[in-house]
């Protein structure tokens, strides 16, 4: 999905009124203190890194959680989502990304500990006729603390519960498991570090009892090993801002991510996930799969007419599945 063009000039009102250079600046301190893992209060600390965050780390975060939310709808179609919490909101990215993947959203919820923020990202919003007919509610708030808001259809943590201190992510995914109604959606980047924190939320949630809608296509523990970790991948077109700050070339960059969609109701259909780009070969494509019985790396032949034509046809993250049980899967 597009990062909205109004949404776009808005934030880019900013550049006027603090200068590129101070915004260059801003923008590589903030992405050391990411890099080096400073704690959350030393991370976003000045309105220059805030806006930073706003022109080059928002797009990237926006492009992650719509390509999840595309998931969720292809894989569950009927899943019918008409409030959202939004945890770590930061400037409201997720909310944005859902309110315009569900037709139906309109009510709502943004928590978020950083009162700079929520200014800012209420700003954004009262500047678009997107929310105008039901306009979000902002709380701030720590989540760490007891969540005093109501259960929604669907909660996102987008790039937040990596924030989070380790010792009570365990505590608030029991509580918010209880505030979600439909769907849980977790995304952090797809690094290592990222990973081993969905990895963590995803053994709570099966002691909770959930379904995973993905990737994951089965409730089994995580096959990933060897310090191989999963995630995905999605393009987005760089502003000519977002390039200046960057000072980088390209027209766009390409956002790592991993992710987990868990859903209160048995609503997957996927028996086995694609974990890497097809390798397509001269009549051989190669395959990594997730499936119940581990990580598989079937080789489809050419003589396997219709599973080749599919598997020449697979990308990344989309499931697959085997017509006949006689494939050599173990
Ligand atoms: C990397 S930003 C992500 C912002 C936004 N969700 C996005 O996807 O662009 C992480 C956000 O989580 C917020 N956060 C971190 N710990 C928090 C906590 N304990 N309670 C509330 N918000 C928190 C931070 O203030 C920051 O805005």
């Amino acid at each position: 999905m597009q990062f909205p063009s109004t949404l776009q000039l808005s934030i880019e009102n900013f550049i006027q009124k603090y200068g590129l250079s101070h915004l260059k600046a801003a923008r590589k301190d903030l992405s050391e203190r990411y890099r080096i893992g400073k704690q959350k209060q030393e991370l976003m600390q000045s309105e220059l890194h805030r806006i930073a965050y706003l022109l080059t780390r928002m797009p990237a975060t926006f492009a992650a959680i719509s390509e999840v939310l595309k998931r969720v709808k292809i894989e569950a179609p009927h899943l019918s989502i008409t409030s959202l919490l939004d945890l770590g909101a930061g400037p409201g990215t997720a909310s944005w990304a859902a309110k315009l993947a569900f037709d139906q959203l309109t009510d709502i919820c943004l928590l978020e500990q950083d009162s700079q923020l929520i200014k800012m990202g209420k700003e954004l919003m009262e500047a678009d006729s997107l929310f105008t007919s039901s306009p979000p509610r902002w709380q701030m708030a720590d989540m760490t603390s007891t969540l005093l808001v109501e259960p929604s259809d669907m909660v996102i943590f987008s790039y937040s519960i990596g924030e989070l201190p380790i010792n009570s992510l365990s505590s608030i995914i029991e509580q918010v498991w209880q505030l979600t109604k439909g769907a849980l959606v977790i995304v952090e980047p797809g690094t290592p570090k990222g990973f081993e924190r969905i990895r963590l939320a995803r053994i709570k949630l099966i002691e909770l009892g959930c379904f995973f809608l993905a990737p994951c296509p089965h409730q089994n523990s995580c096959p990933m090993a060897n310090g191989d970790w999963c995630h995905f991948s999605t393009r987005l077109a760089r502003s000519s801002s977002h390039r200046l700050l960057k000072e980088g070339e390209l027209g766009y960059e390409d956002e790592k991510f991993s992710y987990l969609v868990a859903t209160k109701k048995q609503l997957a259909s996927t028996k086995m996930r694609i974990l890497r780009p097809p390798l397509k070969r001269s009549g051989h494509v190669h395959l990594k799969l997730c499936t119940a019985k581990g990580v598989q790396t079937p080789v489809i032949s050419k003589k396997e007419k219709a599973l080749y034509q599919r598997a020449k046809k697979a990308n990344l993250g989309d499931p697959f599945s085997f017509d006949s049980a006689d494939h050599d899967l173990e």
